[in-house]
C-alpha cells in the first residue's frame, strides 16, 4: 500500500460506463480522517476513522498526534473508501477537501493529499469551508445516504461544534448570511469543559448525554446565557464557570451516582434551551418555513427531541443531519463539493493554502 498503490490505481485507468460525476472527499480538519466517495448526490462510501482512543488519555485533540495519525491513516481510508465504493481511483472526476477552519497541520495533511491527488490526476480540486460542508450535511438523509436538493427551500441552521456555534439564514442554495455566533466557547465546547469538571472521560459530550437521560432536567438551576438578548449571539463560558463554583460549593454531588445524573441532566437544559429557543425565534423573525440543524452537538438526544418539538409547535420543518453526518465526516464536504461543481466548473488550480482560521461568510 501506500504511493505504490495510487501508481497502480492510475496505471490501471478504465473507462467507466453510463459516466456520472464521481468526487473524493477528503476531511481531516480535527481527529477524524475522512474519506468519501459521492456520485449524483448518493454517498457510496463515507470511511470515518476516529482518534478518540487516542486522545483520550490526554483528555483533548493534541495537534501533533493527529496530524500523525491522518498522515497514517489517509491512504488506508482512501483505498477503503474506493474499494467500498467499487470506484477506481483514475475514474475519478474531481477531488474535494476540507480548506478550514481546523487545526493548522491536521488540515494540512488533507489538502496537500487531495491537491497533489487532483494534481496527478489533472481533475479539478474544491477547497470547501468545514462550516458550510456542515450546514448542507442536513439535507442529506435515507439509506444509502443521498443529498436531497430538490426539496430545498430559505432556512435557518444552527450549526453546533466542539470549536463553533453557528446561527446562519440560507437565502437561497450556496448564498447565506452568518447572523450570530458564540462570543466565547462554543456549545461543545461547553459539554466538553463541564464533562471534565465532572471527571468524565474524552470527549465529554456524548457521555453527558448519556449520564442526563437518568437525572433530572429541573434539579439544579443554572443561567441561560443571553436567551433573550437581542442579537443572535450565544455565549457559554459563563455556564462552565457557574457549574466550576456550583461543585466547589456543593462537592457532596461528587458523591451520589443520581446527583451527577442530575447535574448533567440541569447543564444540558440549559445548553439546549438556549439553542431551540434562539433558533426558533431567528427562523420567526426572518420568515424563513424551514429549520436545519448540524455538527457534532446535535447527536444530543435532548437537543434533536426538543429542537423538533419547538419547531413542531411553531409550524416550521425541521430537518436534522442524520446522527452519522453530524460528527467530522467526508460524505458532507463530497456532497458540498458537488453543488459547487454543479453550479460552476470547478478550477484545475492546486494552490490553495489552508485556512485555520476560515469564517463562513
Ligand atoms: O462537529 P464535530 O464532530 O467537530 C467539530 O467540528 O468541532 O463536533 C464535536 C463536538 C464535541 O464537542 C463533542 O463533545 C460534541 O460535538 N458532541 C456532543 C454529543 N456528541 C458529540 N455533545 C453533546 N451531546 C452529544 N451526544
Ligand atoms: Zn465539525
Amino acid at each position: 500500500m501506500g504511493i505504490e498503490y495510487w501508481l497502480f490505481q492510475l496505471k490501471s485507468r478504465a473507462i467507466s460506463p453510463a459516466h456520472t460525476m464521481k468526487i473524493l472527499a477528503i476531511e481531516t480538519s480535527c481527529d477524524e480522517t475522512s474519506v468519501a466517495v459521492i456520485a449524483e448526490g448518493v454517498v457510496l462510501a463515507n470511511i470515518v476513522s476516529s482518534q478518540i482512543k487516542l486522545h483520550a488519555e490526554y483528555g483533548g485533540v493534541v495537534p501533533e498526534l493527529a496530524t500523525r495519525e491522518h498522515l497514517r491513516n489517509l491512504l488506508p481510508v482512501s483505498e477503503q473508501a474506493l474499494n467500498l465504493a467499487g470506484v477506481a481511483i483514475a475514474n475519478i472526476d474531481a477531488i474535494a477537501a476540507t480548506q478550514g477552519p481546523g487545526l493548522p497541520s491536521a488540515l494540512l495533511v488533507g489538502l496537500y493529499a487531495a491537491e497533489s491527488l487532483a494534481f496527478v490526476l489533472d481533475k479539478p480540486f474544491v477547497p470547501i469551508n468545514h462550516h458550510e460542508a456542515h450546514l448542507y450535511s442536513a439535507w442529506v438523509t435515507g439509506n444509502p445516504l443521498r443529498a436531497e436538493f430538490s426539496e430545498f427551500q430559505p432556512s435557518v441552521s444552527l450549526i453546533v461544534s466542539g470549536g463553533h456555534t453557528l446561527l446562519v439564514l440560507v437565502e437561497a442554495e450556496l448564498r447565506h448570511r452568518v447572523l450570530g455566533g458564540t462570543i466565547d466557547d462554543a456549545a461543545g465546547e461547553c459539554f466538553d469543559k463541564v464533562a471534565k469538571l465532572i471527571g468524565l472521560p474524552y470527549p465529554g459530550g456524548p457521555e453527558l448525554d448519556r449520564l442526563a437521560q437518568f437525572g433530572n432536567p429541573r434539579a439544579y438551576a443554572f443561567p441561560r446565557p443571553m436567551i433573550f438578548d437581542s442579537s443572535d449571539d450565544f455565549s457559554f463560558s459563563g455556564l462552565k464557570t457557574a457549574v466550576r463554583y456550583f461543585l466547589r460549593d456543593h462537592p457532596e454531588v461528587f458523591e451520589s451516582r443520581a446527583a451527577i445524573q442530575d447535574l448533567c441532566a440541569s447543564v444540558q437544559a440549559a445548553i439546549v434551551e438556549v439553542l431551540v429557543k434562539k433558533t426558533v425565534r431567528v427562523a420567526l423573525r426572518t420568515g424563513v418555513k424551514c429549520v436545519t440543524a448540524s455538527g457534532g452537538v446535535m447527536c444530543n438526544s435532548a437537543l434533536r427531541s426538543q429542537l423538533n418539538a419547538a419547531c413542531a409547535s411553531e409550524g416550521l420543518s425541521l430537518r436534522i443531519a442524520e446522527r452519522g453526518l453530524c460528527t467530522d465526516n467526508a460524505a458532507m464536504v463530497g456532497i458540498l463539493a458537488e453543488r459547487k461543481l454543479l453550479k460552476k466548473n470547478g478550477e484545475r488550480r492546486y494552490d490553495f493554502e489552508i485556512a485555520p482560521g476560515l469564517a463562513l461568510v
